[in-house]
């Protein structure tokens, strides 16, 4: 199915055409009046100067030549040059059926899908997930969804922390608790253990200690930054006992973001390239982009038009050691080789926007990456408090993701238990999925790169631009159909009628525009351009529901025509809100 306003426009056209006029002129575009028109065309108002003639004039001539069309049912000049434009109901329904009856509501198939990679999530092993860590991963799961839905093909990774100081921190107070470990006998020669010698809990409480007196004392810092090289350099207790840190993180992150409705196809991380790098670092070097500064193995990635400075991307330490971009670049050599996308996305908080110009330059440059493979970085703005500062818990500290997720939950779980007869069961698993919505939409209703401020208060009310409104109406269709069917009422074989009343009419418009959203939201790398639709239609439904009888309508055809609406609009909605990461309950 064509996107609603490229057949308005076809049809425009044909009439700008049959007036004596450039077809292109015909473009129709959304009303940004919508007390006036539906939608409208300023073809006339750009074509006067070419055809030195008042606009008016052009808008008469093509308004009168769409007199008898059966897409527009009103076609009106009005000064100095708009035209202003009723759809027929003939030809909304047949838009709509379409939508009921192709696949993915009519959605046109991709000319070309590409292979896209997502870099999403930013979880770093041994340190647990804070709210921080909340934005790169709702964000990029829905941009994944959104991709996949129209048809690209998607690959979404974690891309692990998994190489860094933190795990040599752990190690090291490790050591300090437990020094006759196995591990740090150096001269054992066995095997070790497959159990790990550390259990979730002691990890999650081990780390934010380490990590204070790595911060405190220089003398347990150094002690975190040998372990650390010890690891990387494949010491052998210590690259088990990394192993171990490894495994039991990803345990723990993956229950984290398994609650948040986030699932990645790759759980790749930092360590996975660290066979890659001396051969990445000598083809650098031979190909005389790499050369030693200070010390450092650097490539120039500065180029003539900058306008601000652009250090150069560092490859290796003065002590011959790895740093983030060298992974960065050794994974986007990984990448090519094992996936060769057309298209990598980065997604993580925007102060990293310099890094990600560095990497990609310094992967340009080197011929890592091809000029058929584009590099996209996407940076998140922050969540922050009431005070309009990143978020922070009530004593001024870094909140945990996990204790974030149950507060949503518990405040939830408080609203539904408010005037409803449910059991503590049921409404707890309801808070579940609601809480998710509220997380989710409040952050995915503004666009990824701006600031927002969490208000739990306004993200879980049932009323306004918020995911449990959202949830709402879909969970309001839902009992009415439901109802019908009760009645005895056969939701199969439900033909639609024409649009009786002009709140149903506005309902099959907002209901038309999905086509051309989910595209736009996928091209622009936009998942607020979902929220937006949909809080659109929810609101075109909820007027059109307090203004029409459905149950109630004697007439039966009418009767299963309002039904199929429903079905339809409840489809879309629920499509809607799976492409943003969350889910609709039954009841609520
Ligand atoms: N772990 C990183 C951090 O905490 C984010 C990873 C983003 N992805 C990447 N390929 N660098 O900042």
């Amino acid at each position: 199915m064509k996107k609603i306003l490229d057949a308005l426009s076809e049809e425009m056209g044909k009439a700008f055409e049959a007036a004596g006029y450039d077809t292109a002129l015909g473009r129709v575009t959304l009303s940004n009046r919508p007390d006036l028109c539906e939608y409208q065309c300023n073809g006339a108002m750009a074509g006067a100067k070419k055809y030195r003639k008042a606009p008016i004039v052009i808008a008469n001539e093509v308004a009168a030549r769409l007199a008898g069309s059966k897409v527009f049912k009103e076609a009106a000049a009005v000064a100095p040059g708009f035209l202003n434009l009723k759809l027929s109901e003939g030809f909304l329904l047949t838009a709509v059926e379409a939508m009921r009856t192709e696949p993915k509501f009519g959605l046109e198939a991709l000319e070309k899908p590409r292979k896209i990679m997502i870099d999403y999530g930013g979880a770093n092993v041994a340190k647990p997930l804070h709210v921080g860590h909340l934005r790169p991963a709702i964000i990029g799961e829905s941009i994944k969804r959104i991709s996949r839905y129209v048809g690209h093909e998607v690959i979404g990774d974690v891309h692990l922390g998994d190489w860094g100081t933190p795990i040599g921190m752990v190690i090291t107070e490790l050591r300090e608790r437990k020094p006759d470990l196995l591990y740090f006998d150096e001269s054992y020669q066995g095997d070790y253990p497959e159990e790990a010698p550390i259990t979730e809990a002691e990890f999650a409480e081990i780390y934010p200690l380490a990590s204070a007196k790595s911060k405190e004392d220089p003398a347990f810092k150094e002690k975190a930054l040998e372990a650390t090289r010890r690891f990387q350099k494949g010491v052998r207790g210590y690259r088990a006992l990394w192993k171990h840190i490894v495994d039991v993180s990803k345990v723990d992150l993956k229950k984290n973001y398994d609650s948040l409705n986030v699932e990645f196809d790759l759980w790749k991380g930092e360590s996975d390239v660290n066979d890659l790098i001396p051969e990445m670092v000598a083809y650098m070097k031979e190909g005389g982009w790499a050369y030693i500064s200070d010390g450092a193995l650097v490539v120039d990635v500065k180029e003539e038009t900058d306008t601000k400075e652009v250090p150069p991307c560092m490859i290796l330490k003065s002590d011959g050691a790895s740093l983030y971009n060298t992974t960065d670049l050794a994974t986007i050599m990984e990448r090519m080789r094992l996936y060769a996308p057309d298209e990598i996305i980065y997604i993580t908080d925007k102060r990293q926007e310099l890094y990600f110009e560095q990497v990609f330059r310094c992967a340009r440059k080197t011929k890592l990456v091809g000029p058929d493979t584009e590099l996209k970085f996407l940076g998140h703005g922050t969540m922050n408090g009431s005070d309009g500062k990143p978020f922070k818990t009530r004593d001024g500290g870094v909140m945990r993701l996990d204790v974030l997720v149950q507060e949503t939950k518990d405040e939830m779980y408080r609203k539904i238990r408010e005037g409803r007869e449910m059991s503590e069961e049921e409404a707890m698993e309801v808070a579940e999925t609601v809480a998710l919505s509220a997380l989710k939409y409040g952050d995915l209703s503004n666009q990824a790169a701006k600031d927002y401020v969490f208000d739990i208060d306004r993200f879980t009310s049932f009323e306004g631009d918020t995911g449990p409104y959202i949830l709402y109406t879909i969970v309001r269709i839902k009992s009415i159909l439901n109802k019908y069917a009760e009645q005895g009422g056969d939701l199969e074989g439900l033909t639609l009628l024409e649009a009786g009343g002009s709140s149903e009419k506005e309902l099959e418009m907002a209901l038309v525009q999905f086509n051309t959203m989910v595209r736009n939201a996928a091209d622009e790398i936009a998942p607020h351009k979902v929220c937006a639709y949909i809080y659109d239609l929810a609101n075109a439904f909820n007027h059109f529901y307090h203004e029409t009888r459905i149950l109630a309508e004697e007439d039966e055809a009418k009767r299963r025509s309002l039904i199929g609406l429903l079905a339809l609009t409840r489809d879309v909605l629920e499509t809607s809100v799976d492409l943003l990461g969350f889910s609709a309950p039954e009841k609520m």
